[in-house]
Formats: C-alpha cells, structure tokens, sequence
C-alpha cells in the first residue's frame, strides 16, 4: 500500500492499527484552523482514513464552521433531511431506526457496512460525525480500510475486477419493511450511480476496492449467479479484521472519515432489545469528486441528480 510520507506535521498523530485509524491529539476544533493545521488534517485523513478527536465539545454552529475549513457541506442527508436550522447537519438518532423502519431496528440489513452515499456519482469526500448522547458502554462504530483490502488480493482478481463497474443504488434491501412516509421518500429521491469496482484515491493515488455493501447490488455485465458469488466474496473480504479499526466513543468525540476510501459499521448492540440506552450523534457530510477507475473513465450517475453543495 502507498503511504502518504507526510512532513513537517503540525498534528500530534497516534494511529491506532497499522492499516486504518489515528488519534489527534492537542487541537481545540472549536476555534479557528490554521491553514497549516487545516493542510495537515486532510493530509492526515488521506493517508490513516479515519481521523479521531476526544474532548471537543463543539455546538451545532462549531460543527458547520469546522466542517466548512475542510470542504462544502452537503444538505445533511438526501431522503432524511436535516437539522432545524442547520441544513449542514444530519441527526444520527437511536430512534431514526425504529421511525423508519416495521419491526426490530436489529433485524434491518439497511443498518450494515457502507460508505455514505455511493448512490451518488460523487460520494461525500468525508463525513465528520460527532458524539453528543453516548451511551455509557456499546455503540462503538467500526471502520475499514477499502486500499488495504485492494492490496491483499491477488494480482489475479485484482486485474479481473479492474475491468468491472458496479450499480449502487440507494433502496432498502429485500425483505427490509420499510413504513409508507419513508417508502415514498425513498421513491421520490431515487438515486443510482455506476461506480468502478475499483477506483482511484484521488490524492494519494491509491487503489480503491469500491465495494459498499449497502448501496451495491449488481455488477455490470455479469450474470445474476456471478454476481451474487463475486459480491458475497468481496463484501466479505472488504471487512475483514486486519483491515478496520473499532472506535469507542465518549462525550466529545468527534470521527472524520474519508469516504473516498472507507466503509463503515453503525453500531447495531444498541438496537438489542435489552438495550435500553440512548445514542445521538450529528454528521456533516462534504462535498466528493466523482469517482473514477484504473482506466479514467468517471462514475456515471444513472438516476436522480449528483450531490451538490449546499
Ligand atoms: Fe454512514
């Protein structure tokens, strides 16, 4: 894997594995970002994949104005709307599930590995969630390095799947019992794009094995069975342990991901039904390139409309 030689860093970076994940250390996000310090984050973020804060205890409108030092903003989220006031801002409730959602949050696939948005042609360059209502053990969320699952593979597969092109789409899965207010939601702001399987960090350069497995459904040019074997294999290699990190939260913790190159696992503890603690979180979410693949060609938007800035 290419590692991003960073030099003269005006961070205190502590990473967490040897694949994916570091803490930094001594910053105040409340205030103002150098933009030496602004520089070294993205570089930072580019080169661990997942960025983690503790103790910064930000407000909605901190929140806007650090996430606006790193990139453009985009509306919270495209089917589940936003903060009042804060169109930056998406609420990651424990009761989201359960408002959406027939049954027990706990059984919805919906709720699985990801990375955000990759309905879109331009998926979110990252996404910066931070911890308000913390419960006081679970609710950890896991990370995993999509460029480190490119380079185990062989040279074989890795070739086979260079030439392919995945159909991401934004719909709950089979068997998912979604209630009518979000059935039509989901109807009226349909999203599909058609993403390399393995695409390009745009900074780094890097090789990117494209697989979210909640938005990726088909792969083009492949027969049903085909696909279904090739998807099973790689949505489980993409997570495989020595790839990701766990982080567990606490009040003030603040993750930024790089979604160009990450999934990740929402906790799913915190939905047992013996789970009687709350958890809320607020994301921001910044504007991404549109993807593309080892050959250049770019990710094509299929239905609905790309995200935009705010
Ligand atoms: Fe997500």
């Amino acid at each position: 894997m290419i590692k991003r030689n960073i030099k003269k860093i005006s961070l205190d970076v502590a990473p967490l594995t040897l694949h994916i994940g570091a803490e930094i250390k001594n910053i105040d996000l409340r205030k103002p970002l150098s933009d030496q310090h602004v520089e070294d984050i993205k570089a930072t973020l580019a080169k661990w994949k997942v960025l983690f804060f503790r103790d910064q205890f930000l407000d909605h409108d901190q929140h806007v104005a650090f996430s606006h030092q790193l990139g453009n903003p985009t509306p919270g989220h495209p089917i589940y709307g936003a903060s009042k006031g804060y169109p930056e801002i998406y609420t990651v409730s424990k009761t989201r599930m359960t408002d959406r959602f027939e049954g027990e949050p706990i059984n919805h696939p919906w709720n699985w590995w990801h990375t955000d948005l990759t309905c879109a042609k331009n998926p979110p360059y990252a996404s910066i969630l931070r911890a308000d209502v913390v419960p006081p053990y679970g609710g950890d969320t896991q990370f995993t390095n999509l460029c480190a699952a490119y380079d185990a593979l062989s040279p074989g597969m890795q070739s086979f799947l260079k030439g392919l092109r995945g159909i991401h789409h934004k719909a709950p899965q089979d068997g998912v019992n979604v209630k009518k207010i979000y059935k039509d939601k989901n109807k009226q702001t349909r999203m599909v794009s058609e993403h390399p399987l393995v695409r390009v960090h745009p900074e780094t350069t890097e090789k990117v094995l494209f697989v979210s497995p909640n938005f990726l459904h088909d792969i083009v040019g492949l027969t049903p069975t085909e696909t279904k074997a090739i998807l099973e294999f790689l949505k489980a290699h993409a997570v495989r342990p020595e790839f990701t990190v766990r982080f567990q939260w606490k009040p003030g913790s603040i993750a930024i991901w790089d979604n160009r190159a990450t999934c990740h696992l929402p906790p799913r503890d915190i939905y047992m039904p013996d789970c009687k603690f709350e958890r809320c979180f607020y994301r921001t979410t910044l504007m991404g390139p549109t993807a593309y693949g080892t050959d250049g060609q770019e990710s094509r938007q299929l239905e609905g409309k790309p995200l935009s800035p705010i």
